[in-house]
């Protein structure tokens, strides 16, 4: 679901500020009945008309993005930095990011215009799967690596259970690779749980999300989802 006047905005018809007004000023529909308060949300299904005329729904796309360190996760940015969607200038459609990734992090990320599929598959309570790779400052302690698996106390409250593993050591240079499965989003959580333990991050990728990985693809690049992916991330989502 929804709010009507992100939807309207989102077919082309205005911004979402006019699309404001014209709720307010009785000029929307949704199934036949006018609606003139902001508050209403729709799904896929309503069959919403302004001025009389059926909203032309933008076709769905759905695009799996590897993204490179040092770009933004947004549609635009206030600093005039590049975003993940300056990477797909051809797409008439407004797609956006699936949730973030730092400005630091490189991975996978999606992007689409389905705000409904976006929602469902944020929704903490469907608990997709995100696996990281970091490199880490130090050789972790197998009981370190233990506590990020059991669940980390950070400020925003403890970590869910987790899966974590050492894939190579370099003892000479300090450092170790660790990959690290959530299924949460908290704000640059990988980075705060490696923190916590007392082993900084210096480099993060997300290297899986759901079933689907960077397979083929190097940064920078992007692929369509099939139609068979799409589904199934639902299913996913919804099973949860
Ligand atoms: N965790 C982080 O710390 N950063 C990301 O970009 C994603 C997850």
């Amino acid at each position: 679901m929804e709010r009507l006047q992100k939807v309207i905005a989102h077919a082309g018809v205005a911004s979402r500020r006019k699309a404001e007004e014209m709720i307010l000023e009785g000029k929307v529909k949704v199934n036949g009945k006018v609606v003139k308060e902001l508050g209403v949300k729709v799904s896929n299904s309503d069959k919403v008309e302004v001025e009389g005329i059926p909203l032309e729904k933008e076709e769905p796309v759905y695009f799996l993005f590897y993204k490179p360190r040092g770009i933004i996760s947004s549609v635009t940015d206030d600093k005039g930095r590049k975003t993940v969607t300056d990477y797909f200038p051809q797409i008439k459609q407004r797609i956006y990011p699936v949730g973030r990734l730092d400005y630091d992090t490189s991975g996978l990320i999606l992007l689409t215009n389905d705000g409904e599929f976006s929602n469902l598959l944020m929704h903490p309570r469907n608990e997709i799967e995100k696996e990281y790779i970091a490199k880490i400052k130090g050789v972790p302690l197998r009981e370190k690596i233990k506590m990020l698996e059991k669940g980390i106390q950070l400020e925003d409250g403890k970590t869910a259970p987790a899966r974590a593993k050492v894939i190579s050591v370099d003892k000479k240079k300090g450092t170790a690779i660790v990959s690290l499965t959530i299924h949460e989003g908290k704000n640059r959580q990988v980075r705060r749980m490696f923190e916590a333990i007392g082993y900084p991050v210096m480099k993060l990728r997300r290297e899986r999300y759901a079933f689907l990985t960077l397979q083929g693809l190097n940064a920078g690049e992007s692929r369509e989802l099939t139609a068979h992916e799409v589904k199934q991330l639902r299913f996913l989502a919804e099973s949860n």
